[in-house]
């Protein structure tokens, strides 16, 4: 058996709702666009959604709207995907890290007040591997801050907070769709706001910083190409019409992994926390345990490579990336959480459709390669 960390579900379904895009004259900026819009602001019971060509333009979007520039800063966590950090640097902002929590790996919102400068403009929180942040606590920091907040759901679509949807949370918040996300549109990305003025703004910087009547050659503002064609919007409906369903089949295999896994004495598996009321597993990422630790990690992960199945160390600490070390001079023991979270992890093939046939041979090879190298 060859089996790949992820793999994206594509039925017939979604093939031909695809086809059939390519049999109009609509083939960018038309009605499937506003159709996929409308149901991402849906299901984040948002007002406005401007989709556009990945989660990362999605972010920059917000971080301009909101006229973060050079020599602000920005809250954030280093527990990430690094492009969550990134769209502060494209404007010269500063991200400042805070560590995490080390149950539910999100940013810990204990930590941040003593980050806060006059230079800070605003938070901007993950729902790291789909379980939402601590949004209540969140809101009330930046309330009392006056602090922007942002919402990072790239990989959350459909997870619930106390019962209030990801990407519902803060000024603003995206989701994503790279092929390895709970549903995708190969690649793209949205931004969902109920603020008409960052709606505006970054409707308009999608597309070259057009005006508002949208005119071809009538540039108001600098912009950016990030648009997104209606192939991929063609394919991101038909993929949502079974997001329930989706989700459902991944929270299953979580489920399979987690009872077959909860007797491995060296593995912790993932904590989801009371208020994740609704849990849309992104990724399924163990942890090994505390003694066990670092030093196995990585051979585990080769081990397992060598028998093909594909896993990986999700996520680096992004305070640790070279250009981050090299810009701000953080080093090894900045964060501790962070690091020794990201030192222990193994993100585990994890697909809306692996078979329980291939969750048991993973979990097999797992068990037999840890005991190999526990005696090495
Ligand atoms: C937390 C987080 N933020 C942002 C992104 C960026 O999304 P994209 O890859 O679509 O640019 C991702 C995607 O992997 C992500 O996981």
């Amino acid at each position: 058996m060859n089996i790949p960390l992820s793999k994206p579900w594509v039925t017939e379904e979604d093939i031909k709702a695809v086809e059939e895009v390519l049999r109009t004259p609509y083939l960018s900026l038309g009605p499937k666009l506003k159709e996929f819009e409308s149901m991402l602001a849906g299901i984040a019971k948002r007002k406005y959604a401007v989709a556009v060509n990945s989660g990362t333009s999605a972010l920059h979007l917000i971080i301009r709207s909101l006229g973060i520039k050079d020599g602000d800063e920005v809250i954030t966590t280093p527990f990430s995907f690094v492009a969550s950090s990134n769209c502060v640097l494209f404007e010269r902002a500063k991200p400042v890290f805070v560590d995490i929590d080390p149950k539910t790996y999100n940013i810990n919102p204990d930590l941040i007040e003593e980050r806060i400068t006059e230079k800070t403009k605003a938070i901007l929180a993950v729902d790291v591997f789909g379980q939402p942040a601590d949004w209540d606590k969140l809101t009330v920091i930046a309330k009392k801050h006056n602090l922007y907040l942002i919402e990072d759901s790239a990989e959350a679509i459909g997870s619930e907070y106390k019962g209030r949807p990801a990407g519902s949370f803060g000024v603003a918040s995206v989701f994503a769709f790279y092929p390895n996300k709970q549903i995708t549109t190969c690649e793209g990305g949205v931004l969902l706001t109920d603020d008409e003025n960052i709606y505006k703004l970054s409707r308009s910087m999608r597309n070259q910083g057009r005006g508002e009547d949208e005119s071809w050659l009538h540039h108001t503002r600098l912009g950016y190409n990030y648009r997104i064609s209606d192939i991929n919007c063609a394919l991101g409906i038909s993929q949502l019409k079974r997001l329930e369903k989706i989700i459902e089949m991944r929270d299953n295999v979580a489920k399979i992994y987690t009872q077959k896994l909860s007797e491995v004495e060296e593995i912790i598996t993932p904590y989801v926390h009371p208020d994740t009321t609704k849990m849309s597993w992104f990724v399924y990422v163990i942890r090994l345990a505390d003694r066990f630790g670092n030093v196995h990690r990585d051979q585990i992960i080769k081990e397992l490579g060598n028998r093909q199945i594909q896993t990986r160390n999700y996520f680096e600490a992004i305070h640790l990336e070279p250009f981050y070390v090299e810009q701000f001079g953080y080093k090894k023991g900045d964060f501790p959480v962070t690091e020794f979270v990201s030192e222990r992890t193994i993100a585990l093939p994890f697909y809306t459709t692996i078979s329980e046939e291939e969750i048991d041979y993973v979990v097999k090879n797992l068990k037999e390669v840890i005991l190999e190298v526990k005696n090495s």
